[in-house]
């Protein structure tokens, strides 16, 4: 079962899943941090920034979960400028040592492969952040993606398209494709970390943490992981049939256990 940790807000998630990273990193120098965009992880990245000062942060290695294809590399809104502006500079990592998809349309039939390859090759993702998205899509995998999916191209939902409309100057300058992690990519991580905040996750947070095994909700594959930790505030949580339990075992939880 996921360890739920109910928060008050997005800032008091950020703070806790940052101080995990933090401890992680300082211990193993080559940590390899899989990383989410969207607005739901900065609160961590932000805290991270602060917590890492100091820290050798040179052979911290990154894997984003996906990009937009055909998406100019250079807009401001492409995954490869987010993870850029949001992390790779205010966190100091070496650029050279963190990967987005290749969303270009040249490159884009052996991307998927050659994005698999890399993360092999670095020897797996070590702490992999999550969003969901209101069509329960982890990475931009969007409801009826295999449970068994490698990197590969995906279509957007509109839904999702117009979830992400605020990042662009209009919906139509949101792009249709993408190039995401599969749910078997991401389930190959050895701890997952899902966070949601607001009411409109929670039907898409119940689904991933309560609901039936299906790929018409992608998050439910969290389900079959044996590491997860979900970082929700209340209103994320408020469908949650078992969030009585989920803060009963967070309050009595032991020193020994680590998130
Ligand atoms: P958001 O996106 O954090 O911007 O809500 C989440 C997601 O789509 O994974």
């Amino acid at each position: 079962m996921a360890e739920v940790v109910i928060v008050p807000d997005s800032a008091a998630g950020g703070r806790l899943v940052a101080e995990l990273i933090s401890r992680r990193i300082r211990t193993n120098p080559q940590f390899v941090l899989g990383l989410a965009t969207g607005s739901t992880p900065m609160p961590v990245y932000q805290r991270l920034s602060a917590l890492l000062a100091g820290v050798d942060v040179s052979s911290v290695r990154g894997f984003a979960l996906d990009e937009y294809v055909g998406i100019d590399p250079a807009h401001s809104e492409s995954y490869r400028s987010v993870i850029r502006r949001e992390v790779v500079e205010p966190l100091g990592l070496d650029p050279e040592l963190i990967h987005v998809p290749d969303g270009s349309v040249d490159g884009i039939r052996t991307a998927g492969a050659d994005y698999e390859a890399s993360i092999e090759e670095a020897g797996g993702v070590d702490l992999q952040i999550l969003g969901i998205g209101t069509t329960g899509h982890i990475g931009f995998n969007e409801p009826g993606s295999s449970f068994a999916s490698l990197t590969r191209v995906k279509t957007l939902t509109e839904q999702t398209r117009r979830d992400n409309a605020r990042f662009f100057d209009s919906l139509e300058e949101v792009p249709r494709h993408c190039i995401t992690q599969g749910l078997g990519t991401i389930l190959r991580a050895r701890h997952l970390v899902m966070l949601a905040f607001g009411d409109g996750k929670a039907a898409a947070v119940a689904g991933a943490v309560e609901g039936p095994l299906t790929a018409s909700l992608p998050a439910s594959a969290i389900q079959l992981h044996e590491r997860v930790t979900v970082v929700i505030d209340e209103a994320a949580a408020s469908r949650l049939r078992f969030a009585d339990y989920y803060r009963h075992a967070y309050a009595n939880k032991p020193d020994w256990q680590e998130l």
